[in-house]
């Protein structure tokens, strides 16, 4: 079975953008991790990402058809700053009905205030944020296993 990763704006800047804030690790780093965790876990990861709102909410429909067909375990899903506006990837999540892990890089509730609301929380399994790429790790454990 797979295991999604998907990752919204800006995402594919980890590495360079911001490296206090985000770390070192690239996304090529990070999505490497992701996929011999998910073969240690006897499952395949398929990494994504988009800048673009419309393209992860047709991702998680698509999901979540594989989903429902047991093809697919479910989502580990760092929307980036879609996490703090967007109504509509929330609904996608409600809507498809996929088990989605709510992963940030860094300690969200640390940082701005504008940081601390997600839309995306309330219809996610659980969230996992500040501790850094192990985070994607983690969530995909949860999802395995859980
Ligand atoms: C982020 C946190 C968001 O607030 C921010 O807009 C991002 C990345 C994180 O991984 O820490 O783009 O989701």
């Amino acid at each position: 079975r797979t295991i999604h990763i998907l990752n919204g704006p800006n995402l594919n800047l980890l590495g360079t953008r911001e490296p206090g804030v985000y770390g070192t690790a690239t996304l090529a780093d990070v999505e490497q991790r992701c996929a011999d965790v998910a073969t240690a876990l006897g499952c395949r990861a398929e990494c994504r990402q988009s800048n673009h709102e419309g393209r992860l909410v047709d991702w998680l429909q698509e999901i979540g058809r594989e989903v429902a067909e047991g093809r697919s375990i479910g989502v580990v899903l760092n929307p980036g700053a879609y996490t703090h506006t967007s109504v509509a990837i929330r609904d996608a999540i409600a809507g498809a009905q996929v088990p989605v892990v709510e992963i940030h890089v860094s300690n969200v509730h640390a940082r701005e205030e504008f940081r601390r609301h997600s839309y995306v929380t309330p219809v996610a399994r659980g969230v996992i944020a500040g501790l850094g790429p192990i985070g994607y790790e983690l969530a995909i454990r949860a999802l395995v296993e859980g």
